[in-house]
């Protein structure tokens, strides 16, 4: 079998330096890849480098090599044209269609999935113009990732950093995986809750759980390879933010609940993944609860927190809004969940059998997921992102 042919295209900016980690990373995972720098991508990078990490020449006009019409054949024949980084001027280029240099024309002749990584200072990505451009290209299906948070060029520090080069690496691979078909989640909103709810007794304790978060990262980066935009809520991880996701930090049930009902308000679906906790102390206090020697320790008191799911189930952000809810069993499971879809109303609950080694922090999972409409889809024991991408067929099939 070929190998399959990525062509990595590399606009001007100071990020074009990580696209040589991405190179690395793909031609050592067996990807032929083709680099297409623009004439500014030269000044940050020169084409020795990109020639001698993909084994490839480099050229970044059209006049070279004009025989073997390279403007139309290296788009022609990608199974994946992946742009890192993505300058504010190339997504701008490619939203018009305009094409006046080798990686212009690969775009407008390429036939592949096509992934934008951008890279820019705050302002720039923010621009409305630049937010225009980005929602063409989501239309038209391309898959772009959510530039990352953190230091920028400079002093400066904000939104607009490329990806860490293996999360841009995970994406390629998820979009490839999938091959030519259209991304179904493109100009979708996607919310994801994640973790485990942490409920405080004082400054240092709390009533936690054992969830890892793994379960909704895979589920937060199989959707944005689907070309879906992503708010994560996360809580209480110690997992790197996946690329392209929106990333909402939480500690409590309360703050997990008002994260998801604000981002879940323009949401076409909603996937709780999260375990939040069903109950959380009457009183926080807020000095140090101290043992007393003479004393037997005081019963901690509960109240019920709310149950999330139910609430957004029962009253949905939007019509046509599809919600999906997690149920953790132990026993009789299939039966206990079904009655669990049915409490929640939502409209699939992905049952997992649990236990001390069971499902969390491992990397493998086995469900079934049920639908209100009396469907049963069963996932073999596997890597979460296949119970994910099982998921998001389902909710692509309900979402129409
Ligand atoms: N959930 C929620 N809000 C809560 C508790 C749970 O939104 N306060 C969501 C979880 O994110 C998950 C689903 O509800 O998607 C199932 O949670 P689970 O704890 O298994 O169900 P419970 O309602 O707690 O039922 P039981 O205690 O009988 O297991």
């Amino acid at each position: 079998m070929s190998k399959p042919k990525v062509v990595l295209g590399v606009s001007g900016g100071i990020a074009a330096y990580k696209a040589c980690e991405l190179l690395r990373r793909l031609s050592e995972s067996g990807h032929d890849v083709r680099v297409v720098p623009t004439a500014s991508a030269l000044h940050f990078v020169g084409a020795a480098t990109w020639s001698a990490l993909s084994g490839n020449p480099v050229s970044t006009e059209v006049w070279d090599d004009v025989h073997e019409v390279p403007h139309v054949r290296i788009g022609q024949h990608a199974d994946l044209v992946v742009v890192a980084p993505a300058t504010a001027d190339m997504l701008a280029k490619a939203a018009h269609g305009l094409a006046d240099d080798l990686l212009t024309n690969t775009l407008l002749t390429a036939r592949c999935p096509v992934v934008f990584a951008p890279a820019m200072h705050t302002e720039m990505w923010e621009h409305p113009a630049t937010q225009e451009n980005v929602a063409t290209l989501r239309r038209r299906g391309a898959v772009v990732i959510e530039p990352a948070v953190g230091r920028l060029t400079g002093v400066d520090t904000g939104k607009g950093r490329l990806p860490d080069p293996a999360e841009i690496f995970e994406v390629c691979r998820r979009v490839l995986a999938r091959g030519a078909t259209e991304p179904d989640l493109a100009g979708r909103h996607v919310v994801v809750s994640a973790g485990g709810t942490r409920e405080p007794l004082d400054p240092v304790r709390f009533l936690g759980n054992r969830s890892s978060g793994k379960q909704g990262y895979a589920l937060a980066r199989t959707a944005a390879a689907r070309g879906a935009r992503v708010t994560l809520v996360a809580a209480n991880t110690a997992l790197a933010d996946p690329a392209g996701v929106d990333v909402v930090r939480v500690g409590t049930a309360v703050q997990l609940r008002e994260a998801v009902l604000k981002a879940a308000a323009d949401a076409d679906a909603v996937v709780m993944a999260a375990a939040v906790a069903d109950f959380r102390p009457a009183a926080y206090a807020t000095g140090k609860i101290k043992k007393k020697d003479d004393q037997e320790p005081e019963p901690i008191v509960l109240v019920r927190n709310p149950d999330v799911l139910a609430e957004i189930s029962a009253d949905r952000a939007r019509s046509g809004q599809v919600i999906v809810g997690f149920a953790a069993e132990t026993d009789d499971v299939l039966a206990n969940g079904r009655a669990k879809l049915a409490r929640k109303g939502c409209d699939l609950l992905v049952v997992n059998e649990v236990g001390e080694r069971k499902t969390f922090g491992a990397e493998e999972n086995e469900a079934v997921v049920l639908g209100a409409d009396g469907s049963e889809t069963p996932v073999p024991h596997g890597p979460k992102e296949a119970l994910a991408e099982t998921v998001w067929d389902l909710v692509s099939a309900r979402l129409g």
